[in-house]
């Protein structure tokens, strides 16, 4: 019998955007197997997906509900260990807590729940288990994101100033000016989406790279948020200000309505000493800036970085890798944590990630409701 991880994936079927993503990077480090899971509720595109890409139909199941209580009947060995929840935001709760409840370790996307109570009762969930469960920010599995959190961590940038994180998305303004395609989208239904669409989808991704890359937490935030259309109800643009103590303050700026713009993350630490800069669409690059010297280029694979950084690069240097390397490491420690090896804390978020973006949603649209006010975070 393989000795590969048995994994299940819920959501993530032809039709979506962040299966193929997960499937690649599952099986990136050969500690993976998918052995089955539900892609798509409706049966004949479920079934049809499955042999598409080659997996023995046995383990498709008809619905959640059906994977759980057939699973279950297996012997422990065959049993699915781990099971990806890849689907519209709303079932991440309930399927993650059920499966926690039926001793699965969870891989859930980002938004973790819907909403901050939810995410405070799968905590509880999970603290009554001795399971995992990672919340897939995909980007803090890039090698030069995580030497830039080692190079903060080692005082090389002094102590943080001022932090600055954009995430600028175009792909919403050809359907938010047209009613019938705004009211067609999952992501614009709160019912589905949350109560966020722009800084539940993109906003949360740039909140967790800031407290994942400076290990500090943002204690409040102030935000502006645009909905262009009195009868859209989630936001598609937003600027929050955050801050983290008197002294270090920031912005997080996030828009799927920057027209043209495709995924412009980017994120920026300035300390007293020097500078840290990266981009998601050049991501091998993470620029060192110091007062009156050349700006330093640092790149993956090469020995002057951190070695959380070089377990991320399978490649010499000069082999660009990209987001299904960054989403493959994360992968990587996850199968770590599941075998109990070693790892490094830094090599998957976790729930408590997952709860802290809840926070930072929730907070933030209560700062815009308000009237722009501030609003403190747990
Ligand atoms: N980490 C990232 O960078 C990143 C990027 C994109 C999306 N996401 C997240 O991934 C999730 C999915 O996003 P997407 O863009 O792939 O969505 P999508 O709409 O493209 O795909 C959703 C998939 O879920 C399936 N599905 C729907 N209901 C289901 C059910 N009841 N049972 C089983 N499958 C079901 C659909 O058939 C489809 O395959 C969202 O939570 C989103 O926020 C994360």
């Amino acid at each position: 019998m393989s000795s590969k991880i048995r994994l299940g994936i819920l959501g993530g079927g032809g039709d979506s955007l962040i299966g193929v993503l997960h499937r690649v990077a599952s099986s990136m480090y050969d500690q993976f197997q998918i052995v089955g899971g539900v892609f798509n509720p409706v049966w004949e595109e479920n079934i049809g997906f499955a042999e598409k890409i080659g997996l023995a139909t046995n383990r498709v199941y008809k619905d959640f509900d059906t994977l759980i209580a057939e699973e279950i009947k297996l012997p422990k060995v065959e049993r699915m260990q781990v099971v990806s929840v890849l689907t519209p935001n709303f079932l991440h709760f309930p399927m993650a807590k059920k499966l926690l409840e039926n001793g699965f370790h969870v891989i859930c996307e980002k938004p973790m729940t819907t909403t901050y109570e939810e995410a405070k009762i799968l905590l509880h969930t999970q603290q009554m288990s001795n399971l995992i469960v990672a919340v897939t920010y995909t980007y803090t599995g890039y090698p030069m994101i995580r030497q830039m959190k080692k190079m903060i961590a080692k005082g090389d940038i002094g102590n943080v100033q001022k932090i600055d994180a954009q995430y600028y998305q175009g792909w919403i303004n050809p359907i938010i000016h047209d009613k019938e395609k705004r009211d067609n989208i999952w992501r614009l239904n709160p019912e589905k989406s949350g109560i966020s669409c722009c800084i539940g989808d993109i906003g949360t991704h740039a909140f967790d790279m800031i407290e994942y890359v400076t290990e500090l937490k943002v204690k409040s935030v102030l935000a502006d948020l645009n909905y262009l259309y009195r009868d859209n109800k989630m936001d598609i643009d937003g600027t929050v200000l955050v801050r983290c103590s008197e002294n270090v303050k920031g912005v997080i700026r996030t828009s799927q309505i920057a027209t043209g713009e495709e995924n412009n993350f980017t994120v920026q630490i300035y300390g007293d000493k020097a500078g840290l800069k990266w981009e998601q669409e050049n991501p091998n690059y993470l620029y060192f800036l110091e007062d009156g010297k050349p700006i330093q280029v640092l790149k993956p694979g090469h020995i002057y970085n951190s070695e959380l950084s070089l377990e991320g690069s399978k490649l010499p240097p000069g082999h660009p890798e990209g987001i299904f390397d960054s989403m493959g490491n994360i992968y990587k420690g996850i199968a770590k944590a599941i075998k109990n090896e070693a790892y490094d804390s830094a090599e998957f978020p976790t729930i408590i990630d997952g709860l802290r973006g809840m926070n930072f949603i929730e907070k933030t649209i209560q700062s815009h409701q308000n009237g722009n006010v501030w609003v403190k975070l747990d």
